[in-house]
């Protein structure tokens, strides 16, 4: 007989990941509205890219959970940010998503390393993913440092943003 191999603990946990997951593929759908209507058309396709790939992070978790033999427990997901000074002010607000999240998911790792070895090894996998997101967006900071929020400098920005993700 199929087993849960998932304690109620674990379980919770990972379905509030889920509902970050799926917090992070909302917001970045917003940020992508924002661009679009702003005129930043290639931050636009990037962003929209940046809210597949969190829907698809969320897919992970979820199937994991089902590999596990439980259900997950989809959450209600609240209104996104979606009003935005700059595109500055855009990457800011990523930067700090990508942080907390990536601080969630470090502390889940840590009760795990003692208690539930593939639940901790599947969750290795994200925690790299938001070290990659953080780097990146914090590289993405240290470039608007400084930038004024003239369309001008604000469309150089948006060049870098675009490049530095390929
Ligand atoms: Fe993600």
């Amino acid at each position: 007989m199929k087993q849960k191999l998932l304690s109620s603990k674990v379980e919770s946990m990972l379905n509030e990941l889920i509902g970050e997951e799926l917090k992070a593929m909302y917001f970045y759908t917003a940020v992508a509205n924002w661009c679009q209507d702003a005129g930043y058309l290639r931050a636009f396709g990037f962003f929209r890219e940046e809210s597949a790939d969190e829907k698809a992070h969320s897919e992970v978790l979820q199937q994991y959970i089902l590999d596990m033999g439980c259900v997950p427990d989809l959450m209600d997901i609240e209104e996104p940010e979606s009003d935005f000074s700059s595109l500055t002010d855009v990457i800011y607000s990523a930067y700090d998503i990508e942080v907390e999240l990536g601080k969630k998911y470090a502390k889940f790792a840590q009760e795990l390393s003692s208690t539930d070895g593939l639940t901790f090894t599947k969750i290795q996998e994200f925690t790299k993913i938001q070290t990659e997101s953080i780097g990146f967006y914090g590289d993405i900071c240290s470039v608007s440092e400084g930038l004024a929020t003239s369309k001008f400098e604000q469309l150089k920005l948006e060049e870098i943003l675009v490049k530095t993700a390929k």
